[in-house]
């Protein structure tokens, strides 16, 4: 049962340094998605690809996780099971900021994925192509990113939280790709309440609240008014009724 879902974007990452992908200096101004982000691409031009994603990789590996990140890690801790933290980012900010079983829908930077067997492991800062997967030995390692065109990783899991959920918050996303950009309609016909925090408003109407401004000033807020409003409903999290620890 997740009282909470949080589905967050590029823009939590942000004032960690990192690009968004739309917006000024956005990384899909200086890339083609069907050059870099496709099944297609990875099979017309390998070597552009893990050149893009060893870029990206070495950039999350010199980032800090910031304010929102941690805020989200503190209600994590205060709802445990009662919370899924969904991203649609490829960094490791969630974790680095102690955030604890974060759903990863489109995969993963630090991890590298055999095309042919399947196999996942530890993906080195640099892949190369006809990098040999550990496992089968086949010469097919690739980003384990889910390109344009490809499923989404854990949606039934993902859907069967937002159909539960009280509150679902879209954090730092332009809700312009789908299935996330989905969500929160999913979520409302469940009946949650759905909260926007964003720097730019994406003016879906599907939102019960727009908090806009950068996630390191309006998350820590928002952490602190759901913590309290839940608390004074007596429901701290799993199990518990005792309110959420001063
Ligand atoms: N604080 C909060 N929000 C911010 C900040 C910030 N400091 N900076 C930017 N934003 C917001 C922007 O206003 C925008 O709404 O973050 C959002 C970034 O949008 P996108 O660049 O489109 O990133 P995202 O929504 O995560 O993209 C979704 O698209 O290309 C695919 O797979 C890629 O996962 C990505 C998906």
């Amino acid at each position: 049962m997740s009282q909470i879902v949080i589905l967050t974007g590029a823009g939590i990452s942000a004032e960690s340094g990192l690009n968004t992908f739309r917006g000024g200096g956005g990384l899909w101004e200086n890339h083609r998605v069907e050059d870099v982000a496709t099944p297609e691409a990875f099979a017309r031009n390998p070597a552009l690809v893990q050149r893009f994603y060893n870029e990206r990789r070495a950039g999350a590996a010199k980032a800090q996780p910031n304010a929102a990140h941690i805020a989200l890690t503190d209600l994590g801790h205060a709802f445990g099971d009662d919370l899924l933290l969904v991203t649609q980012n490829v960094d490791s900010l969630h974790e680095a900021g102690g955030s604890r079983a974060v759903v990863h829908m489109h995969g993963q930077l630090d991890q590298a994925l055999c095309a042919s067997c399947g196999h996942r492991w530890p993906s080195p800062t640099e892949l190369e192509v006809g990098h040999a997967c550990p496992s089968c030995g086949a010469p097919s390692a690739r980003p384990d990113i889910v390109w344009f065109g490809e499923i989404p990783y854990h949606m039934d899991r993902i859907l069967e939280a937002l159909s539960q959920a009280e509150v679902f918050a879209a954090i730092g996303t332009s809700g312009q790709v789908y299935p996330a950009a989905g969500f929160g309609e999913f979520a409302q016909q469940a009946g949650a309440e759905c909260h926007e925090l964003t720097l730019e408003p994406s003016g879906n109407p599907i939102f019960d609240r727009v908090i806009a401004g950068p996630a390191t000033h309006t998350v820590p807020l928002w952490v602190a008014e759901i913590k309290e409003r839940f608390a004074t409903k007596g429901r701290a999290g799993p199990g518990s009724d005792a309110p959420f620890p001063s």
